[in-house]
C-alpha cells in the first residue's frame, strides 16, 4: 500500500520525441503506484512538468509554465515533479535547487527513480534536488504507456558524443549508450505482435552510432535488418541521422527493406561550409549533397526533411544565401527551420560574431516563405506517382498516409478496413490537398 493509490497525475511534455517518449516511460511509473491520468494540471495530484532547454524559448514556455502551476501549490495539497534536460544543465538560465515552488527536481539520468522520490517527499513533506551525472539504473527499467495507438517510439541509443558548438544535448543527457539488440528487439516484436502498432520510429539523438559503444558486433544498419525479420503489417522510422556517420550501408538497407518508411530526416543545419566548419559538424556542404544525391538515387520515392538553424555567429548574408540555395537544391518536404539560440557554456555562446535577434527573425522568415513555395510547387511532382501508404479513416473520408507523413484524399474509397498499408495513386490536386486512388491488386 502506498499513499498515491487512486491519486491522479498529469504530465506536461516539451521538446523532441525523445521527451515525448521520456514521459511516457513517466506514466508507466506512475501506474506501477496505483495513479491514474488526468488532462487537466490544474486538478492533478501530481504534475510532472518534463522539460528541454534546447532553446531559450523553450525554457521560457517551461519555467512561466510551472511557477504559474505553483500558485495554485498551497490551496490544492498538489506535488510538483520537474524532470528532463532544463534541471540537469549547469549553469542554466533558471536555478530551481533553491525554488520553494517546486517540491521534486530530477534530471535526465533519475527518471526511473521517480516512484521513489514521490514516496519519500511524502514521507518527510522535505523537497528533493537530485541531479545525477549519469544514469545509475538502467533506462530499460520503466515500460512505457503509449498514447499514440498508431506510431510507437522505441530507444535504441542515448546521449550524444558529437559535441556541435552551438548544441547543449551532449552536456544534458551524456555519452552515447547503446540500448542491447536483444531488448530493442523484443520491444519492437512485443509492440508490433501484441499491441498491433503500424509504425516504430526508433529514437536516438544520432542513431548512425548504434552499437559503437557495444562488445557485441553490431551497427545501425544491421540493427535494422534485425528488426525488419520481424513478421507483421508494418514500417520502422528513424531518427535523427548524422550526415557525418549517415553510410552506404544504411541507404542498402532503406532501398531493400520494404518494412522501412522511405523518409529520412537529415538535419543539415547550415549550407555554408565555413559556418558547418565553425558548428563542428564534421562534413562540408558538397559532401552533405553528396549523400542527399546517392540516397536520391537509390530510392526516388524519399520523402527527406531537415533541420536549420539560422542566425549562427558569424553567419553572412552569403552564408544565408547559402543556406537558401541548399534548400533549392534538395527540395524537402518538409524543413524545421530555427534561429540561433545562445546556450550557456557551449562554445558557440562565447564566440564572437553573434547576430543580432531582429536580424535572425528576418532571416527566419524569409527561409520559411521560400521553403512554402518550394513545398507548394513540389506537391506537382507527385500527380501520376505511386506511394505505399497506410489507409486511415480522417472525418469519416479516407486518407492515405505517405511515409513522409503527407495525407493523400481517397474520395471514392468505401471502407471496409483501416489501419493497413496499400500503394495509393495520386491523381488530383484540389486546394492544395493531394487526392488519389488505391492501385487494384
Ligand atoms: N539554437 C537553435 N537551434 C538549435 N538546435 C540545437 N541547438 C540549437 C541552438 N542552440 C536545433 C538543431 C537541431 C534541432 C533539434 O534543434 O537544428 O537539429
Ligand atoms: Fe546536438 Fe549535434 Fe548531438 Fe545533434 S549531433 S544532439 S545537434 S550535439
Amino acid at each position: 500500500m502506498n499513499e498515491f493509490i487512486n491519486k491522479t497525475y498529469s504530465v506536461v511534455t516539451y521538446g523532441c520525441q525523445m521527451n515525448v517518449h521520456e514521459s511516457e516511460k513517466v506514466r508507466g511509473i506512475l501506474h506501477t503506484l496505483g495513479m491514474h491520468e488526468i488532462d487537466d494540471e490544474h486538478q492533478a495530484d501530481v504534475v510532472v512538468f518534463n522539460t528541454c532547454c534546447i532553446r531559450e524559448g523553450a525554457e521560457d514556455r517551461a519555467y512561466n509554465n510551472i511557477m504559474a502551476l505553483a500558485k495554485e501549490k498551497k490551496q490544492k495539497d498538489k506535488i510538483i515533479v520537474v524532470c528532463g534536460c532544463m534541471p540537469q544543465q549547469k549553469n542554466g538560465k533558471y536555478d530551481l535547487s533553491k525554488s520553494k515552488a517546486v517540491d521534486i527536481v530530477i534530471g535526465t539520468h533519475n527518471i526511473n527513480n521517480l516512484a521513489e522520490y514521490l514516496i519519500k517527499f511524502k514521507q518527510t513533506n522535505k523537497k528533493i534536488y537530485d541531479i545525477l551525472d549519469a544514469p545509475i539504473k538502467d533506462m530499460d527499467v520503466a515500460s512505457a504507456i503509449r498514447d499514440d495507438k498508431i506510431n510507437a517510439y522505441v530507444n535504441i541509443i542515448y546521449g550524444c558524443d558529437k559535441f556541435c558548438t552551438y548544441c547543449i544535448v551532449p552536456y544534458v543527457r551524456g555519452r552515447e549508450k547503446s540500448r542491447a539488440p536483444s531488448a530493442i528487439y523484443n520491444e519492437v516484436l512485443d509492440l508490433v505482435q501484441n499491441q498491433g502498432y503500424k509504425y516504430i520510429t526508433l529514437l536516438g539523438q544520432n542513431v548512425n552510432s548504434y552499437g559503437k559503444d557495444l562488445e557485441e558486433k553490431i551497427n545501425f544498419a544491421t540493427l535494422l535488418e534485425n528488426l525488419c525479420t520481424i513478421e507483421g503489417d508494418f514500417k520502422i522510422k528513424f531518427m535523427t541521422s548524422h550526415p557525418m556517420d549517415f553510410s552506404q550501408d544504411i541507404i542498402k538497407v532503406m532501398k531493400k527493406e520494404d518494412k522501412i518508411a522511405k523518409y529520412l530526416h537529415l538535419p543539415v543545419q547550415s549550407g555554408s561550409s565555413k559556418i558547418l566548419k565553425r558548428m563542428n559538424r564534421h562534413y562540408d556542404r558538397r559532401q552533405y549533397l553528396k549523400s542527399i544525391r546517392r540516397v536520391k538515387h537509390a530510392i526516388p520515392q524519399i520523402s527527406l526533411s531537415t533541420d536549420i538553424i539560422v542566425g549562427f555567429p558569424g553567419e553572412t548574408q552569403n552564408d544565408f544565401n547559402k543556406t537558401l540555395s541548399l534548400l533549392k537544391k534538395v527540395k524537402y518536404d518538409q524543413v524545421f527551420a530555427f534561429m540561433y539560440s545562445k546556450r550557456a557554456n557551449t562554445p558557440a555562446a562565447m564566440m564572437e560574431d553573434q547576430i543580432d535577434e531582429k536580424e535572425k527573425s528576418k532571416r527566419l522568415n524569409k527561409l520559411l516563405r521560400m521553403q512554402k513555395i518550394i513545398q507548394l510547387e513540389q506537391q506537382k511532382k507527385y500527380i501520376n506517382k505511386h506511394y505505399n501508404c497506410l489507409i486511415k479513416q480522417k472525418n469519416g473520408v479516407a486518407v492515405g498516409i505517405t511515409d513522409g507523413g503527407k495525407e493523400i484524399y481517397i474520395p471514392n474509397y468505401k471502407f471496409i478496413n483501416q489501419n493497413y498499408f496499400a500503394n495509393v495513386k495520386i491523381d488530383g490536386i484540389r486546394n492544395h490537398k493531394l487526392s488519389g486512388v488505391i492501385d487494384e491488386k
